[in-house]
């Protein structure tokens, strides 16, 4: 399966949404990644539904919903009808995860479940088979910019392991701390979805950063 590559709009220019939503749509990105804050789940408080509603009809690529909250069941439909086309929870802020799935599904979008850094893979043997996607956590959620943690790799391996006979075609993201100095390692170790949001949006030159994630 081809990579593909989501710039994270969390390190965009909220000043300049169009513009750098307007770019990503020149760029050979596949999704942009859309990062919810709760300031519960996580300590900080990103954007909802109305920038979510202003970037859809300007967006020509999937939405890809990363809700960092508590409570997700209570938004899913509205997001999905704001425009995801995925929606990804945190395993952590999920009391009845498969519950929860079935409800992106429902709402017709592709569903996703995240793990936060110290949550073993393992926790997912009972869901593997419902999901279209899994979030590695690469940072502890809340912040752009922050370091990659190695321990990353590990579970990617142990993922991989999981998914190779029970869901083949599942998505496999990363997300925190990537860019093209891990990229390569990363895909080895299993990863098809990229997140990328300092890498990109801090760069001089936004369209070639997303092209070397693309071509590593
Ligand atoms: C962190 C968010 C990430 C963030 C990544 O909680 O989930 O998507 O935007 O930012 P970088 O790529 O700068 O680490
Ligand atoms: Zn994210």
């Amino acid at each position: 399966m081809e990579h593909l590559i989501a710039p994270s709009l969390l390190a965009a220019d909220f000043a300049n949404l169009q513009r750098d939503v307007e770019m990503l749509n020149q760029s050979e990105a596949d999704w942009i990644h859309f990062d919810v804050m709760d300031g519960v789940f996580v300590p900080n408080i990103s954007f909802g539904f109305p920038v979510l509603k202003a970037i859809k009809p300007i967006a020509t690529k999937p939405i890809d919903v990363h809700l960092m909250i508590v409570n997700p069941d209570q938004y899913i439909e509205q997001f999905a009808k704001d425009g995801a086309a995925n929606i990804t929870v945190h395993l952590e802020a999920c009391t009845h995860l498969n519950r929860t799935v079935q409800l992106i599904k429902s709402a017709g979008c592709t569903a996703g479940v995240a793990l936060n850094p110290h949550s073993p893979v393992a926790l997912l043997e009972d869901i593997i088979t419902d999901l279209d996607l899994v979030l590695i956590m690469s940072v502890n959620p809340g912040f752009g910019g922050q370091k990659f943690i190695l321990n990353t790799y590990k579970k990617l391996y142990d993922l991989k392991a999981l998914a190779r006979n029970r869901n083949p075609d599942l998505k496999i993201e990363v997300d925190g701390g990537i860019s093209e100095d891990n990229c390569k390692e990363l895909l080895q170790a299993g990863a098809n979805v990229l997140v990328a949001g300092n890498s990109v949006f801090s760069s001089y030159d936004p369209l070639l950063a997303i092209q070397k994630l693309k071509h590593p």
